[in-house]
């Protein structure tokens, strides 16, 4: 491989990627890397058994139907929970973290933070899946939340503005079926308790808007998988990375183009100083593959196996809601 060139950068160094391809990529991580930036969405856990959003057939809100919701996104609706909650509710058991393992898009994630090269992942995903392959909780910001933390949504003001609740005691909740226990919770706190979820209408963690300027900036090299980059103002991260930053995308798809986004994806331009890489395939395909160029795929391997085990083992030892739509399998672990 020809060698790279480096060149001067405002807030650290921009590196000349030998290739715009995953060799090119694996190399520039190898040699030069030093503050990578993950943007990362549904599609890095398809593959454990989640469905992403938007896929046609197969993505949540297509097959969301049997909740007969007036359109798809009113299942993360405040004003459409406040009025019929049993269909979030009824998705949280089934989305419960704990169900499933971090798939090895999450690993390499903690492979980037082992080796110490990780700056941030800015995750829209709200399975809590990069905490548990391992990645500490201050490389990563949730960008949509998760179910970390719970509150209380006001019935009458229309904003889930009041106090925390701890998550224990939705879990307890919703463990069995029916409304019976979030009925119950209500009754107790005085009003609907939800999940820390973002949902449509709510500003998201103050933590994603006071780290992300600096965290860009920074970045050399940013990494996006699995995402239609098409919730804002998530994609508009992408508009903060500096000017001939590579960037790779993995993806089933091309998505958040520069005709679509400010500072968007541009893998056509080669006559120029765009160092934009597009990986078109599954993201466990594209994320094993770079693995293996970089020497990392033992590694790799070893700590999904061991997520899997982990997972099993939680599922036979903890008290998680059951879950049966994603899944023929219903993990009762009581
Ligand atoms: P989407 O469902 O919008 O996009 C997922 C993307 O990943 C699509 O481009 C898929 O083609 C791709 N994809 C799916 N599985 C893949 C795989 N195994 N390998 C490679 N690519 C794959 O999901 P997000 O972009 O994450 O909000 O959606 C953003 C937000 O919209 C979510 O956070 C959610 C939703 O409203 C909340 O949960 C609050």
């Amino acid at each position: 491989m020809p060698a790279m060139i480096l060149e001067d950068h405002e807030q650290g160094e921009v590196g000349r990627l030998a290739s715009r391809d995953l060799d090119g990529i694996a190399q520039y991580i190898a040699d030069h890397a030093r503050q990578v930036v993950v943007l990362c969405g549904a599609g890095i856990s398809t593959s454990a058994g989640i469905p992403d959003f938007r896929s046609p057939g197969t993505g949540l809100y297509h097959n969301l139907q049997r909740f007969a919701l007036p359109e798809a996104e009113a299942i993360f609706d405040l004003t459409y929970f406040q009025k019929h909650p049993d269909a979030f509710y009824e998705l949280c058991r089934e989305m419960w973290p704990g169900n499933y393992a971090p798939t090895a898009c999450h690993y390499f994630i903690r492979l980037l933070s082992d080796k110490g090269i990780l700056q941030r992942c800015y995750t829209q995903n709200i399975d809590s899946l990069e905490h548990a392959a391992g990645i500490p909780f201050d490389l990563l910001v949730a960008a949509h939340g998760n179910f970390d933390a719970a509150h209380v949504v006001d019935d009458n003001v229309g904003l889930a503005s009041s106090y925390d609740v701890d998550i224990t005691e939705l879990q307890d909740a919703l463990h069995d079926p029916g409304d019976e226990g979030w009925q119950e919770l209500r009754e107790y706190h005085g009003g609907l308790v939800k999940p820390k979820i973002v949902f449509f209408g709510e500003d998201l963690p103050e933590r994603f808007f006071q780290l992300q300027k600096a965290d860009l900036a920074k970045c050399d090299l940013l990494i996006v998988m699995g995402t239609s980059l098409q919730v804002s103002p998530f994609n508009t991260l992408l508009s903060l990375t500096p000017e001939h930053v590579p960037r790779l995308l993995i993806n089933r798809e091309a998505v958040g183009s520069c005709e679509e986004l400010a500072n968007g994806f541009n893998f056509d331009q080669f006559d120029s100083d765009c160092q934009d890489v597009f990986y078109q395939g599954d993201c466990d395909a594209g994320i094993e593959s770079l693995a293996e160029r970089l020497g990392w795929l033992t590694d790799l391997r070893k700590l999904v196996a061991m997520g899997r085990q982990e997972a099993e083992e939680l599922q036979h030892s903890e008290k998680l809601p059951c879950h049966s739509a994603f899944t023929d399998e219903c993990h009762e672990t009581f």
